[in-house]
């Protein structure tokens, strides 16, 4: 098998597309022969070293955290899959960007059969992130106004179309080019971040999903609803201001979790959930990091294991 590997933090640079030995399924594990890898933002902040505190990783290592594919193997007591079907999931933090993976079933789930295995790919990490975000932490109601900053990116794009879902009317912030993207996947209203300080053109909402952080969060307390709610994977919010405008401040980590995850595949099954993908090959993860590291993909970037 083939995987880009990193032998040292800093910048995406100096990545090597190299042969190693296929890695061997351990029990409740599954060998995956990966069709795509998705690419975040989180691969270039552990790239970047500044988790390494509490995320310590063995050089040389392999960044991604998502997968699609099919299964080439089982482990011991596996019973959820069987070799040939096709999977997807947020396999853990590292590992991702390679032609095969090994990962517990308990972080997969089977590959929703409208999407193909490259969209699929994209999938994982940014949907369940988005789910959390909107249903476990900010508990979200039909009729809520919810205001979503980053609303153009991986995350962006899921939790626009699963606010919608739910039942909420959705504002977003992102660059006049994403307007009419995001008013078809739901958003009422769209705010362009370089030409109208939000602030001055929302009325007051119930929650905000802050996933730019810095300036943006510290402005959104102003547009939360006394008993709001904002909820930041970037950036812990400060609960000094939260007090002050009588709301709630959360920031989460992500958790993998295969319910959610099929669940979620249940939705792009039916067609309710969509994603749009830029691809580029797995041999060139080093420019895809790059491209993420500007901050204006729209919807998801993923590498093809195929090229
Ligand atoms: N803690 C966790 O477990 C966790 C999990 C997932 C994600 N995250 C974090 O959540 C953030 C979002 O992730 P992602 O995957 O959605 O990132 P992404 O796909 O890279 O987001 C790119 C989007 O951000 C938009 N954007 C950039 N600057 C903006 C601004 N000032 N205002 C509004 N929109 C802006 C861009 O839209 P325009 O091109 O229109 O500017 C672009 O579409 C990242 O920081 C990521 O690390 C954390």
């Amino acid at each position: 098998m083939k995987a880009i590997r990193v032998a040292q933090y800093g910048q995406p640079e100096g990545f090597v597309f190299e042969e190693l030995p296929s890695p061997v399924p351990g029990k409740g594990e599954v060998l995956i022969e990966v069709a795509g890898s998705g690419v975040n933002p989180v691969d270039w902040k552990v790239l970047s070293g500044a988790m390494k505190a509490f995320i310590p990783l063995q050089l040389p290592y392999t960044p991604g955290v998502e997968v699609a594919g099919r299964v080439a193997a089982l482990g011991e007591a596996v019973t959820e899959f069987s070799v040939g079907d096709e999977v997807f999931g947020f396999i853990d933090i590292v590992g991702g960007y390679a032609t095969e993976v090994v990962a517990s079933v308990d972080r997969l789930a089977h590959r929703p059969s409208r999407l193909s295995a490259l969209h699929a790919s994209g999938v994982p990490a940014v949907a369940l992130t988005a789910w959390q975000a909107l249903h476990e932490h900010a508990h979200i109601k039909a009729g809520q106004r919810v205001l979503i900053h980053g609303a153009a990116g991986g995350v962006g794009s899921m939790a626009v179309q699963m606010a919608r879902i739910a039942g909420a009317t959705v504002i977003a912030t992102a660059s006049k080019g994403n307007h009419d993207y995001l008013s078809k996947l739901g958003a009422s209203q769209v705010i362009d971040y370089n030409l109208t300080p939000f602030e001055t053109a929302v009325e007051p909402v119930d929650m905000v999903l802050d996933l730019v952080g810095g300036d943006t969060q510290t402005r959104s307390w102003s547009v939360l609803k006394p008993g709001g709610v904002l909820v930041s994977p970037v950036s812990p919010p400060d609960a000094k201001q939260a007090e002050a405008v009588g709301a709630t401040g959360k920031h989460f980590a992500t958790r993998s979790n295969s319910q959610q995850l099929q669940h979620i595949a249940a939705l792009f099954e039916t067609g309710e959930l969509a994603i749009d993908v830029q691809v580029l090959p797995l041999s060139q993860a080093e420019g895809a990091l790059r491209k993420s590291l500007d901050r204006h993909i729209r919807g998801k970037l993923v590498l093809d294991a195929s090229l």
